[in-house]
């Protein structure tokens, strides 16, 4: 069981087949303390045709980093994956409290883990790392970059939803991650056509990304 947190309001997140996912947000707190609506968009992507409306999910091995309430992972969870959810030990009751609560839902397992990106490290590779709106601050994209490395073989495919910001230095930070991700990944931009009808815009992006296979040469 989770320790008590005071002071949460609820978002209610329906799920295709009408499930309503409920994710206790933080009155007061740092970013990861409320969704993001990049994590939303995410969330409904992952039941579209390109999983199969969701039945793809079931078994996967996924780590979702920056989950902040953890309602992506959550829903990869509610959808079969076997989840581990990551932030900063301080989110960790967040976490717990939403897993606890939506725990009904889940068909996969779900649990929360400290993941500090560049300082910590889960020690395994896994099928698929999801992560939204983790792109706002220019120390931490070498670090979430190697993180995200040390997660991955040469099967995993790693999800990144993100709002795309045009207010002082965010298009650079933008430039940057990606710049450090195509040194290691190859990249394809899912269309608006492809993710959820209802869930989607023009200003928030799904990149999906897999590590760049090398052939030696002579
Ligand atoms: C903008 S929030 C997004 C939260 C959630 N993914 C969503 O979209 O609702 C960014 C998240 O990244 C986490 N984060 C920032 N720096 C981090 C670090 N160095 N290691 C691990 N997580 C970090 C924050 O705590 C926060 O939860």
């Amino acid at each position: 069981m989770s320790a008590p947190i005071d002071n949460t309001f609820i978002r209610d997140l329906e799920m295709k087949n009408g499930e309503q996912i409920k994710i206790h947000q933080l009155e007061v707190g740092d970013v990861g303390c409320v969704v993001w609506d990049a994590a939303l968009v995410m969330c409904r992507y992952i039941e579209t045709g390109d999983f199969d409306g969701g039945n793809s999910w079931r078994g996967l091995d996924v780590v979702e980093v920056g989950a902040g309430t953890g309602v992506l992972g959550v829903y990869a969870a509610a959808y079969g994956a076997n989840v581990t959810v990551t932030d900063l030990p301080e989110f960790l009751p967040l976490m717990n409290l939403n897993i606890d609560t939506n725990r009904h839902h889940i068909t996969g397992t779900a649990v929360a883990e400290s993941l500090k990106w560049g300082e910590e490290s889960l020690g395994r590779t896994v099928d698929c790392v999801l992560m939204a709106d983790c792109i706002y601050y220019d120390k931490s994209l070498g670090p979430l970059v190697e993180t995200v490395c040390s997660l991955c073989s040469d099967k995993t495919t790693v999800f990144c939803c993100y709002e795309q910001r045009t207010t002082g230095n965010k298009p650079e930070l933008e430039r940057k991650f990606l710049e450090l991700m195509l040194e290691k990944f190859d990249v394809e931009d899912i269309p608006l056509e492809r993710q959820d009808s209802l869930f989607r815009s023009e200003d928030i992006l799904i990149k999906r990304f897999w590590k760049k296979t090398f052939t030696e040469v002579g």
